[in-house]
């Protein structure tokens, strides 16, 4: 790729992720050599918000010194609570809480030669992290991992971590102060100490190139001082041994001819690709595959595909509570599979990374999107730069990733002139980071005439696929006989419908069967077949994602005879019993 070793450096990373930021990026933690700090935490509820302040600053974690010394917190003698997970299930008194825990561990180390640093998957939605009491860093967002390197606040013996969590809901966040999903917070994923050599490989992208099944392209990204080191990446399937060297940022790209299988849904097919540096090695399988759009098609591998799509939350409605393990991660694609998906959109941020992986490993093909969902002040420059920090952090945990084909920006946002010029930035900021993968966004930016859908949102011209959210036969009356309905648009572009359905409480066949509000199966059953009628007739409809797979928590949902404090559009219940619509679109995605 003769062209890009002419770019200066700082442009190339443009290209590839911006390294100007301090922010960590250590790609495939789980490939690493890392200490869990899973495992019961002492935590201390601090609904006040109290413990920032210097009167209690509970991050000093300090100790009476005599018997007239009034210390009025204590990690030590409080309760504990599991981590990784939501601290909202783990304490009826946490059920609807809102504001801050303070989780204290300790561990015994040794120091040596080696770097340390913590890794975390994710805290929600805000987090602070001391380790022996001094501030290593600070991270906002709820579904995207951080890392912060401890070699100077580490010492020999027991140190202690204290990280403070906040799940507050604030105007300037992402997302804002409303949304359809239960605000679970904590730490609600896995934390690791993770030990590495002074130079480290940080982070690569090894993937195909968009459009050549045969040039596998990327780079690898040494951290440390006096980077420049001989590299060798290996792909031994592939009879790939390629030797490199780092330039003095520690950064080599590469460009590999090679003939991988594919990977598909009909054979998820990945390698052992093995990155060696002089002082460090990570092993990861990885997939190749092309994805591409041509004209009102998109292009799996070079051949039109129909993504056979559903919905997810993280959740495990069972347990009322976050999915954060690759158990949990079965369960909910092990249902996808069920019900005939060959794709999963998952709503409304970034999972866990063990579903991604599970998901390449059992065929399923991702949407993956940041949580910019409704009510979002896009004129905020502070919320712009969260929005952009979000997408990076998304994509350079998931770029290796090649079942995820869809990156989205946003999910039902007004169009104004400020949100377009605000996602017009994003949508950049995205394929400057991968400009491989398709872009979208969700919108119900429509126009019903008569018995026709127009799409007219204006941001769908810089997409490579739209996606639209339509609850017509739900919150929308059917304009005519669905089979009748027909779709148009501005744009020459595929469509996903990416929302579409209607609630039922499970088992409950209510005498009105042609009311919503009874929250029939049968009616819930109906609006899938009058869906089905409607999509099939849509020319340049190229994949459906039913909302949603399972009924999920939302405090949004307070009819008390069928809601309860859950959304009640899945198609299974909260206890993975199939509703009568199940069996609709398990047809539909069956006979495709
Ligand atoms: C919206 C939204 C979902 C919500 C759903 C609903 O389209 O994207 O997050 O849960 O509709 O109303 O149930």
């Amino acid at each position: 790729m003769p062209f890009i070793k002419k770019l200066p450096v700082l442009f190339f990373f443009a290209l590839y992720g911006f390294r100007a930021t301090a922010q960590l990026f250590m790609t495939h933690v789980n490939g690493r050599n890392t200490i869990s700090l899973n495992g019961k935490w002492n935590v201390i509820i601090d609904p006040y918000d109290i413990g920032s302040g210097n009167w209690q600053a509970y991050y000093k974690d300090r100790k009476a010194k005599d018997n007239r010394d009034f210390v009025e917190y204590s990690f030590d003698d409080g309760p504990a609570l599991n981590v990784p997970g939501d601290f909202n299930s783990q304490m009826p008194e946490l059920h609807y809480y809102e504001s801050s825990v303070w989780y204290k561990k300790t561990f015994r180390y040794t120091k040596s030669t080696k770097r340390l640093f913590i890794y975390f998957g994710a805290v929600n939605y805000k987090a602070e992290v001391y380790v022996n009491h001094i501030k290593v860093g600070t991270h906002e967002g709820g579904f995207t991992p951080f890392q912060f390197e401890l070699t100077n606040y580490v010492k020999d013996g027991e140190n202690s971590v204290i990280v403070k969590t906040n799940n507050a809901r604030i105007k300037n966040g992402i997302p804002g102060l409303g949304f359809d999903w239960f605000n679970y917070g904590g730490i609600t994923r896995d934390v690791a100490l993770i030990e590495t050599p002074a130079v480290f490989i940080e982070d690569y992208l090894v993937q195909l190139k968009k459009n050549n099944p045969k040039l596998i392209s990327g780079y690898i990204q040494l951290n440390g001082k006096n980077a420049v080191q001989k590299i060798t990446l290996q792909i031994p399937e592939l009879k790939i041994n390629k030797q490199l060297t780092t330039n003095n940022e520690g950064l080599v790209q590469f460009d590999l001819t090679a003939n991988p299988i594919r990977w598909s849904p009909e054979n998820p097919k990945t390698y052992e690709v093995k990155i060696r540096s002089e002082t460090d090695t990570i092993t990861e399988t990885i997939g190749f595959r092309n994805i591409q759009v041509k004209g009102t098609e998109i292009l799996l591998n070079g051949k039109p595909v129909f993504l056979k799509g559903v919905n997810i939350h993280e959740e495990i409605p069972q347990r009322k509570s976050r999915a954060y393990s690759e158990a949990d991660a079965l369960e909910l694609l092990n249902w996808a599979k069920e019900l005939g998906c060959n794709f999963v959109r998952l709503a409304h941020y970034p999972h866990n990374e063990y579903t991604i992986k599970m998901a390449e490993k059992m065929g399923i093909m991702v949407w993956e999107e940041i949580p910019v969902y409704q009510g979002i002040d896009f004129a905020d420059t502070a919320i712009q730069a969260k929005m952009h920090r979000m997408v990076q952090e998304m994509i350079e945990r998931d770029k290796n990733r090649c079942n995820v084909i869809i990156w989205s920006m946003a999910n039902e946002t007004s169009p104004t002139r400020e949100r377009n010029e605000a996602l017009t930035d994003l949508i950049k900021k995205a394929r400057l980071l991968d400009s491989t993968r398709l872009i979208t966004l969700a919108t119900n930016n429509l126009s019903y005439h008569g018995d026709s859908v127009h799409i007219k949102d204006s941001i769908c011209a810089l997409l490579d696929v739209m996606a639209v959210n339509e609850y017509l036969g739900w919150y929308v009356k059917w304009p005519k006989a669905p089979g009748a309905v027909t779709w148009t648009s501005d744009f020459n572009k595929p469509l996903i419908m990416s929302e579409f359905g209607g609630e039922a409480l499970y088992g409950n066949d209510a005498a009105r069967k042609d009311s919503a509000n009874t929250w029939s199966e049968d009616y819930q059953a109906q609006i899938f077949k009058d869906q089905f009628k409607m999509l099939k007739n849509i020319p340049f409809l190229r994949g459906t994602c039913p909302w949603i797979l399972v009924d999920f928590q939302s405090p949004t949902r307070n009819q008390p005879k069928y809601q309860n404090g859950w959304n009640r559009k899945g198609l299974l219940s909260d206890r993975g019993d199939k509703k009568k619509a199940w069996y609709i679109v398990h047809a539909f995605y069956t006979g495709l």
